[in-house]
């Protein structure tokens, strides 16, 4: 417990509803990936979450539940913990066993959080809801995602499963910068935009550099470039229009309380690591993937792709150590 945790009493889960679930990736070991992410909460354009934090914060009375959805390794819990000095609960939710599984290791103790995995099934091609998951053992006062709505592929259904979840008169609270909001100020960045830009910059210097001759094969077919857009895409979505996410909350009964945006810089250093982290959906061009072309990139290929990246990005921001993007952020009430 750092200096600034502030520690309360216990939250009471309800009878037959255990905090750490008996489940597989309960007792998997912590990966590097995960902690890699987990150290993204210390980027200057994590301030993204204040926002959130003060509405929670706001919002949250003693003893009430919040489920924390797509909670990777727990950032937002981390904020809230070390402010809230009565007893609450906070269920992180996320659809990232790796991620989860650093979420329990910085909150294994405390008994004011829970975990719960979003399984994917495989025969029904689509995540568990979280009612499924939750199993009518809780019902939620807030539910809060922070960097993640724009990953939702299936939107409509996981807001319907939020509706079923949430009490009425609960609460929404969401953040991403990765959708189109048409009062985004001139010159602020879609920042996942930035990866598309990247591939850009990266192509042309493949293209004519011969240290990077042996890309140019892949770069030349149309078809396994294709392959290598795809999982780009997955990773960093295609950017939908706010209207869009207005209208799905709408349509699974909630209210649109309140939309508001933010400018946070990002720190082109910062946002290097991260793309570094994720280097498989930036450049998976540069030496295959085993997601795309069955090919596992030598180490050479993987310090080419981190180099590319870099390079990329300072040509992209000149003599910048930041970049403006734009948050947007829509609270909601059932
Ligand atoms: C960029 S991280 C944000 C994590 C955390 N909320 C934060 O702000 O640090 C996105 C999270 O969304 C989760 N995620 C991705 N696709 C999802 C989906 N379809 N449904 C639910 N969660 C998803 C990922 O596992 C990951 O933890």
């Amino acid at each position: 417990m750092t200096a600034t945790q502030v520690r309360s009493a216990a939250f009471d889960w309800p009878r037959g509803f255990d905090r750490i679930p008996d489940a597989d990736w309960v007792r998997q070991p912590v990966g590097e990936f995960g902690l890699s992410y987990d150290s993204v909460g210390a980027h200057s354009w994590y301030k993204n979450l204040e926002p959130t934090v003060a509405q929670v914060l706001a919002a949250l009375g003693e003893n009430k539940l919040l489920v924390d959805y797509s909670s990777g390794t727990g950032i937002l819990a981390r904020r809230l913990l070390s402010s809230i000095d009565y007893p609450v609960g906070i269920l992180n939710v996320d659809a990232s066993p790796k991620f989860l599984r650093v979420a329990l290791e910085n909150f294994r103790d405390d008994e004011r959080v829970g975990f719960r995995l979003l399984n994917y099934l495989k025969e029904k091609k689509r995540l568990q809801s979280l009612d499924e998951v939750l199993d009518g053992h809780l019902q939620a006062d807030a539910i809060t995602s922070t960097n993640a709505i724009h990953l939702y592929y299936d939107l409509a259904d996981t807001l319907d499963s939020w509706a079923r979840v949430l009490r009425p008169g609960g609460l929404t609270l969401t953040g991403s910068a990765n959708l189109r909001n048409p009062l985004r100020r001139s010159g602020d960045w879609i920042i996942d935009e930035t990866v598309a830009k990247v591939n850009e910059i990266a192509a042309d210097l493949v293209a004519r550099e011969p240290a990077f001759e042996q890309y140019r094969e892949t770069l030349d077919d149309s078809a396994a470039m294709a392959g290598h857009t795809r999982l780009r895409e997955k990773v960093f979505v295609p950017v939908r229009p706010l209207e869009e996410y207005l209208d799905a909350f709408t349509t699974a009964g909630f209210s649109v309380l309140h939309v508001f945006d933010a400018t946070i810089y990002a720190q082109v250093d910062e946002w290097c690591q991260l793309l570094h982290t994720y280097h498989d959906g930036v450049l998976s061009w540069v030496g295959g993937s085993p997601k795309v072309d069955g090919r596992e990139p030598t180490e050479e290929a993987l310090r080419d792709r981190r180099f590319l990246i870099r390079y990329s990005l300072e040509k992209l921001f000149p003599a910048q150590a930041s970049f403006p993007c734009t948050w947007t952020y829509i609270t909601c009430r059932r």
